[in-house]
């Protein structure tokens, strides 16, 4: 419910628009985090605040991979979350933002012979070691030709790296948007070069308010990804505006930052690294509806033969019967995750608002009609959504 009687509640004084976050400059911002990552740091640990770098939980067939991996990419690892989803077999992903290539290596292996993995990233120093590590990991992955290519450019502007309409199965992103000076043109062109039922699956950092601009226009904080964050509503507003209406949590931290000048500088700003899921796909809703319809995973998921998570709020058992608003059916049932999914329920008739998904009838003269009442939230069931 709107606190301004539905009037726009408008910034507050001194933060900057939510689409950029960036200092004023576009072309400034890119070129000092250009020199951060260039110049300024030569491996993981030159960073000043574990704002990136806080992987936890990292799944098994993850976890498979790290052997094989080249020291060097390891060295140069600057990512804030696994952004590696399940099922990615004969896919084609694009890393926006790979730098060294560390992700783009893990997922060169899971993809295998008959996929392809593509890194953009703007800074010539990480792309040097990107590629002059590819023969490497082709030769430890036993692969007959490499799969991966690494491309420069910005990843506002993909078309400039000849990056098509409706190309990759999936998008990853390790800690590289809050960079941006334009976060919008992120997200319309990640949108754009995903082809229908593909999702763009990326862990970034996010403040819990907007960003007062002194901070943006600090390059240290900006460069370790801190205050170039979109406060978490802004981003929800963004990803909307472009087509990705119903955006998943998957996973989140509170970042610690473990600097006590930077702790200071940031004040009462909280920050969080999440990792999101965004599905493409043209019938998704921005709410969850209920059309009386259950799913029922059925284990056979490559290493997850137990139960499935989706996102945060979903974790299906193999074999249980699990309803699910009409957008969950979608993401499991028209996308790459559907030979694992059976639907139960005709979806014929529409029964308003799915149970828990945290909005309730609007209508105050619902009040006291059992029914509001589970819409409200009050009632938690195994497929509630949100
Ligand atoms: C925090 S590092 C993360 C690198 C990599 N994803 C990882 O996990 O190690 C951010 C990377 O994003 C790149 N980057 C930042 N803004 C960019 C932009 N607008 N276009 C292209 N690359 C960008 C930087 O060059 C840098 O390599």
């Amino acid at each position: 419910m709107s606190c301004c009687g539905g009037k726009p509640c408008g910034n507050a004084a001194g933060s900057v628009s939510a689409a950029t976050n960036a200092p004023v400059s576009a072309d400034a911002t890119r070129e000092s985090v250009k020199d951060y990552y260039g110049k300024v740091l030569a491996k993981s640990d030159d960073l000043k605040t574990n704002a990136c770098t806080t992987d936890s939980g990292m799944p098994a067939k993850v976890k498979a991979v790290f052997p094989l991996l080249s020291d060097e990419v390891v060295a140069k690892y600057y990512g804030c979350g696994i952004v590696v989803p399940e099922l990615l077999e004969g896919c084609s992903v694009l890393d926006l933002g790979c730098g060294a290539g560390r992700d783009c290596f893990i997922i060169s292996k899971l993809v295998g012979e008959k996929g392809r993995v593509v890194g953009v990233d703007m800074t010539e120093e990480q792309l040097e070691v990107a590629n002059r590590n590819i023969d490497f990991h082709t030769k430890a992955f036993g692969l007959a030709a490499p799969n991966v290519e690494f491309r420069k450019g910005y990843i506002e502007k993909l078309d400039e790296c000849d990056l098509a309409d409706n190309s990759f199965d999936v998008i990853v992103s390790n800690c590289v948007i809050n960079l941006s000076p334009d976060k919008d043109a992120v997200l319309r062109e990640a949108y754009r070069v995903l082809k229908p039922g593909g999702e763009l699956y990326f862990s970034d950092v996010y403040a819990d308010r907007r960003v007062p601009q002194e901070l943006v226009a600090d390059p240290v904080l900006f460069g370790e990804c801190l205050s170039g964050a979109l406060y978490w509503n802004d981003f929800l507003t963004i990803a909307r505006k472009h087509g990705f209406a119903d955006p998943r949590l998957v996973s989140d931290a509170r970042i610690t930052i473990n600097n006590k000048a930077i702790e200071e500088k940031v004040g009462h700003i909280k920050f969080y690294s999440a990792t999101y899921r965004l599905f493409k796909h043209a019938d998704l809703e921005t709410d969850c509806e209920d059309y009386g319809e259950a799913v029922i995973y059925k284990g056979t998921i490559p290493t997850y033969p137990r139960a499935f998570t989706l996102d945060a709020h979903h974790t299906f058992d193999a074999g249980r019967v699990v309803p699910v608003c009409r957008n969950t059916l979608r993401m499991v049932l028209e996308t790459r995750l559907a030979p694992h999914f059976e639907v139960l329920g005709a979806g014929a008739q529409h029964f308003g608002i799915f149970e828990g998904c945290g909005k309730a009838v609007p209508f105050a003269s619902a009040k006291g009609d059992p029914a509001a009442a589970a819409v409200g939230g009050k009632k938690k069931s195994a497929g509630g959504c949100c």
